[in-house]
């Protein structure tokens, strides 16, 4: 990592403009190249949800997941009744097989999952350090896209150790939360910028087609956008997918996390793209959140006993492009 850091800077340092903005394609996933650039992990869900993330040949065998022709399809079982002592609702969590680092990612999401107790997440990640965080010096993670039980707008978020916040205005068009993304603060809500509309998350996003997150990371910044699918400032080479991007001929970022009170190039290291599907647990399950969010009873009996209320509870994503 300091090899690679260093490296950055010296080019940071001699070729800024080099640096600039110009990115070139480097993984397409794309339908079926979900089954192979991504990894299904049948793990315990280290949030403690109401969830059995299931491996990949059952995730095809249930048809819960589906990767065909441009289409990727990640679903929760709709059809079972739980018992309350047994496993959780079957689920799926995929993660890239390649980590990145300074890079740009394209979400094209055409529908999220939504319904009471779902807690969605597309996000980078160090697994090896989340999310036992407080066991190490430096780093973490980014959340592009998450949110609990339906409530909008999505908060863009980062989480790191110690040492790393965001100012409380900038250069973006959503609205600054919490400044410090330590994870030890406010029980690890992260440092995030709230998207200035509804349709960035859960029935509202689904309703106009989903649409497009995009995150720029580099040594000095992360960046990330939100455009409604039929957005007219999505850019044309995001929406079709290019060979190459330059992100400065971009709109103003929804969110802007700049180094300014943070020093990213340490903060942030390897991580791998995940996306995930769970219920309930640390975060969503929570009484005040689950029914403060107008979400009925308790969260892990919803699940158990309502499995319709789940027939929405899938990602369709069109592609995950990386460009570097
Ligand atoms: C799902 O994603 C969130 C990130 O938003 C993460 O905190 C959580 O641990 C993940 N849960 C599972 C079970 O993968
Ligand atoms: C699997 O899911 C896909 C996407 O929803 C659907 O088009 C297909 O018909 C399903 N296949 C079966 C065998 O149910
Ligand atoms: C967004 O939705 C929340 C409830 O989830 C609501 O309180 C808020 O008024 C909505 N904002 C806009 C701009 O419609
Ligand atoms: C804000 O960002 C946009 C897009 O990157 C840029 O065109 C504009 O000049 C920036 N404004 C300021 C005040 O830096």
């Amino acid at each position: 990592m300091i090899g690679s850091t260093k490296l950055a800077f010296v080019l940071a340092t001699i070729a800024p403009s080099a640096l600039a903005a110009t990115y070139s394609l480097s993984d397409n996933h794309v339908g079926a190249d979900f089954l192979t650039s991504f990894v299904h992990q049948a793990i315990a869900d280290p949030t403690h949800g109401r969830v059995n993330y299931v491996d990949q040949a059952t995730a095809v065998a249930k048809n819960l997941t589906f990767a065909a022709g441009n289409t990727l399809i990640m679903r929760a079982d709709d059809f079972a009744v739980l018992d309350p002592a047994g496993p959780g609702r079957d689920s799926v969590r995929i993660k890239s097989v390649k980590t990145y680092t300074t890079h740009v990612s394209v979400f094209d999401i055409r529908h999220m999952p939504q319904g009471c107790g779902s807690w969605p997440a597309a996000w980078e990640v160090n697994e090896a350090v989340w999310p036992n965080v407080a066991l190490l010096d430096t780093l973490v993670l980014n959340h592009q896209l998450e949110g609990v039980n339906d409530v909008s707008p999505n908060a863009m978020t980062l989480h790191t150790s110690a040492g790393c916040s965001i100012p409380a205005t900038g250069n973006q068009t959503g609205t600054t939360a919490q400044l410090d993304c330590d994870v030890a603060v406010n029980g690890n809500a992260g440092c995030n910028v709230k998207a200035p509309t509804n349709d960035s998350y859960g029935p509202a996003f689904n309703t106009a087609g989903g649409g497009f997150y995009v995150m720029e990371r580099t040594t000095t910044f992360i960046k990330v956008w939100f455009w409604t699918r039929n957005a007219p400032d999505v850019p044309a080479d995001v929406r079709n997918g290019a060979p190459t991007l330059n992100t400065d001929t971009f709109p103003t970022p929804t969110a802007l996390f700049p180094n300014t009170q943070c020093d990213i190039a340490s903060h942030f290291n390897e991580h791998n793209i995940i996306i995930n599907l769970t219920f309930c647990g640390d975060f969503a399950g929570q009484p005040s959140i689950f029914n403060g969010a107008g979400c009925p009873g308790d969260c892990a009996t919803f699940v158990n006993q309502n499995p319709k209320a789940f027939e929405n509870a899938f990602w369709d994503i069109a592609a995950v492009r990386v460009y570097a």
